[in-house]
């Protein structure tokens, strides 16, 4: 038998200790060192840096041109799931590594079953590692989801050398594990599911996957804590990471790519879980705003941006009752961001929900984290509170600051048209425009008209920016100054401090 090798390693970074230690140096992590036995073998190829292509251990590294560089052997497989080629830029790359990260139960392995079905219907020989579960219960699912398609082979392994066998036999285009943690190397001596096995067995099915030139997807669980088990730790040995989330209870799903060796990352595809498993969502907006009540308070849609994607949400809010401790719930927001908001609209606006029960949500499960929302967020919380709808066929978009400005966002053009190409005529928008420096004028609004229509997509004809510097502006613009709101302004207008009142010009009447 070989050298054994005795490492102390923390099982949250990764990070090897020279002795153990009660709390890891590195990440800080109490009672998470932890001895490792391994067998030494030096000669294991590692992944390496270079990517899939790259030089074994001894292989003659020659320098070439780079525009020489043979790259028609490096074009991605199209996966022929039309989301999951979005966030991959292409498809899989052959003898390319990829992590699917996600909690239990977000649907990866039907995700990954419908993915080998797709690419073994135009040709590729595929083959499923069921590490967790029992080949006739994936048949099983895969009749459902009319993926048991021939060219997709399945094998129960949980070792890394019948994984090896296996893709000997098979000589797959597409090798999937499902999962990593399940798999173990006899080598290592530490038990399955722990990080020196994960991190082996991963290192060895990546080096595996590249000499054989398939394109390999681990599967691999997270943690509550959101990490990936083995944490961090597996994220540079593989070219891509994707992650995939959604609540167990609303059925939409996005999938994100964290890290791409070979695309952009920030590109997101999202999926509807159905009976018959996960369908591509090929026009989200549409989605989101179809079960929406128009002129109902408390509700108003703003323009997020999902990757490169503008996506129409609704952001809808309700102000309760007064209470000694209000309740405050949030979802598909950020809540620090929320409170935030609550509290400028107190201080410049007089428009003050702080001691009431406050929700707020993004309609559909959508989520709208960044801070263009917050102007929407804003008067949404004013609309409910007032009993007032906002004026219809308007959607919302700016970052609100803690001097109640409404700042520029990026992307503008590209989240009016679409929220044109929706039906939208209106839009309520930051001030500072291309045209204009980021001051406050002393009038206290402006209304200009759209800048000359973008070659494609156009905004349709009539459609109109109203163009605000102040969250005060834009409640009496999003409420064609109606009563309830003007009331509520004018009752705390002396919370205004005189420099404010200053700054934002005469009071609106
Ligand atoms: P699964 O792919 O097993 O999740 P993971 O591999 O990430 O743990 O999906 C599990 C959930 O998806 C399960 O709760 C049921 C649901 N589901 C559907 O709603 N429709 C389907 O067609 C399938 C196959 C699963
Ligand atoms: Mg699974």
């Amino acid at each position: 038998m070989s050298k054994l090798n005795r490492v102390h390693r923390c099982q949250a970074c990764g990070a090897a200790h020279a002795r153990w230690a009660g709390r890891c140096a590195t990440c800080g992590e109490w009672n998470t060192v932890e001895e490792e036995v391994v067998a030494g073998s030096p000669a294991r190829p590692g992944p390496g840096p270079r990517g899939p292509g790259g030089f074994g251990p001894g292989e003659d590294a020659v320098p070439v041109p780079l525009a020489e560089v043979d790259i028609t052997s490096h074009e991605p497989l199209p996966t022929g799931i039309s989301e999951l080629d979005r966030v991959l830029a292409g498809g899989l790359l052959p003898g390319s590594a990829t992590l699917l990260g996600g909690e239990p139960g977000t649907g990866k392995s039907t995700l990954l079953l419908q993915t080998l079905a797709s690419m073994a219907r135009a040709g590729r020989r595929c083959l499923l590692v069921a590490a967790e579960e029992a080949a006739p219960q994936v048949r099983r699912r895969a009749s459902r989801l009319g993926a048991d398609v021939p060219g997709v082979f399945v094998v129960e392994a949980t070792q890394v050398a019948d994984v090896e066998q296996a893709v000997a036999s098979v000589r797959p285009d597409v090798l999937v594990v499902d999962s990593v943690q399940a798999v173990s190397d006899a080598e290592v001596v530490s038990p399955a599911g722990s990080l020196a096995q994960v991190r082996a067995c991963a290192n060895r099915l990546v080096a595996m996957a590249k000499g054989a030139g398939a394109a390999l997807v681990l599967v691999g669980h997270v943690t509550k804590e959101g990490a990936l088990a083995g944490p961090r730790t597996l994220e540079h040995l593989v070219d891509t990471v994707l992650s995939f989330e959604g609540d167990r209870y609303v059925s939409l799903r996005a999938l994100r790519a964290l890290k791409h060796r070979f695309g952009p990352t920030g590109e997101t595809g999202l999926f509807d879980m159905t009976e018959a498993g996960l369908s591509p969502i090929v026009d989200p907006s549409s989605l989101f705003l179809g079960d929406r009540l128009e002129g109902e308070p408390g509700s108003v849609v703003t323009v997020a941006v999902e990757g490169y994607r503008p996506l129409l949400v609704e952001v809808q809010a309700l102000v309760g009752r007064q209470s000694q401790l209000p309740r405050r719930s949030v979802t598909g927001l950020d809540a620090g961001r929320v409170g935030f908001l609550v509290a400028v609209l107190e201080r410049h606006c007089g428009v003050v929900v702080g001691d009431r029960d406050v929700y707020v949500s993004v309609a559909g499960g959508a989520r709208a984290c960044e801070p263009a929302a917050d102007l929407a967020v804003c008067l949404a919380l004013a609309s409910s509170l007032s009993s007032t709808p906002l004026r219809s066929g308007v959607v919302a978009v700016g970052e609100v600051g803690l001097g109640g400005e409404v700042r520029r966002v990026s992307g503008m053009q590209k989240r009016l048209a679409e929220a044109s190409r929706l039906g939208f005529r209106d839009a309520l928008v930051p001030g500072a425009g291309r045209e204009e420096t980021l001051s406050f004028p002393d009038r206290h609004l402006r209304l200009l008209p759209a800048p000359a229509p973008a070659p494609a997509p156009t905004p349709a004809p009539q459609s109109r920016e109203f163009r605000v510097w102040a969250l005060r502006e834009a409640l009496s613009v999003a409420f064609a100054g109606a009563a309830p709101i003007k009331a509520l302004q004018r009752e705390r207008g002396d919370l205004l401090s005189p420099r404010t009142a200053n700054l934002r010009g005469p009071p609106i009447s």
